[in-house]
């Protein structure tokens, strides 16, 4: 049965809800075990203040999804940032209408920024394409100092780091209103490479796994000479 939720541009009344979707927020990643960028209650109940988020809910009045908007680089970039949707309400469409009225809010409010996301998920990739974004490297992303410092918090930031800020699990994707294609182009363009990106976005998190594994070897390794000394040492 296809549920009719409630989408709206996110103001005071709303900020009951900050706690909830903050829990829900790092919840679902934990579940999937990937990154992101923390996020306070208070950081998501400034954004409701500002009516720079969209919220939604289900008929009977129950939150069902987030998403929130960034500014970076004076305006320049705008990210569109945090999208959840609550477990019970996921795979009927929320996601794609909530990304569909935080892209036009932005559009509305910032008409000439670029508006871009980083995600580790096939079902942002497919509704970003939808909306015009088109994939892209880190380079044409904003360089502002500021975004890159809520990755801090994200569980890979080491591989970030790593690559030189040039690359990481997540993949990015830019909407520019000056030099973009039409969304039925960007559409086409992801389903013809769909398999393609699922397979790429699947190699990242096995790559990640990996290293994550022989991270640990090393550490359990270490200890045991560490050990190993100390117990020498002290006999
Ligand atoms: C990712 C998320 C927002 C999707 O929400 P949703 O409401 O279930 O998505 P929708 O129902 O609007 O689905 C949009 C499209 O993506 C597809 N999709 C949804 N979840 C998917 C998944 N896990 N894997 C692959 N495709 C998926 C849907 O099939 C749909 O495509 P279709 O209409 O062609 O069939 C939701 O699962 C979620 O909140 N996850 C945890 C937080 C998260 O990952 N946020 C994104 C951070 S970038």
């Amino acid at each position: 049965m296809t549920q009719e939720f409630k989408v709206l541009v996110a103001n005071s009344s709303h900020i009951g809800f900050a706690l909830q979707i903050c829990r829900e927020m790092e919840e679902s990643a934990k579940a999937r075990g990937t990154g992101i960028a923390k996020r306070s209650p208070d950081y998501l109940e400034s954004k409701m203040n500002e009516g720079k988020a969209v919220i939604a809910f289900a008929p009977d009045g129950s939150w069902a999804g987030f998403c929130y908007i960034e500014c970076w680089g004076h305006g320049e970039y705008v990210a569109n940032s945090g999208l959840i949707v609550a477990p019970a309400f996921r795979k009927s469409g929320l996601a794609r209408q909530i990304k569909k009225k935080i892209f036009e809010l932005s559009r509305t409010k910032y008409p000439d920024a670029k508006i871009f996301g980083l995600t580790t998920g096939l079902a942002v990739m497919k509704i970003n394409s939808e909306l015009g974004y088109e994939p892209v490297t880190y380079s044409e992303l904003t360089q502002d100092e500021a975004f890159w410092q809520g990755c801090k918090s994200c569980v890979n930031h080491d591989i970030l780091k790593g690559k030189d800020r040039k690359n990481c699990l997540c993949t990015a994707m830019l909407y520019d209103p000056k030099d973009h294609y039409t969304p039925e182009e960007t559409t086409t363009e992801f389903k013809k490479k769909e398999k393609i990106y699922e397979r790429f976005l699947r190699s990242k998190q096995i790559q990640y796994l990996k290293n994550l594994k022989r991270n640990n070897f090393l550490i359990v390794v270490y200890s045991f000479f560490v050990n190993l000394f100390l117990h020498n040492n002290n006999s």
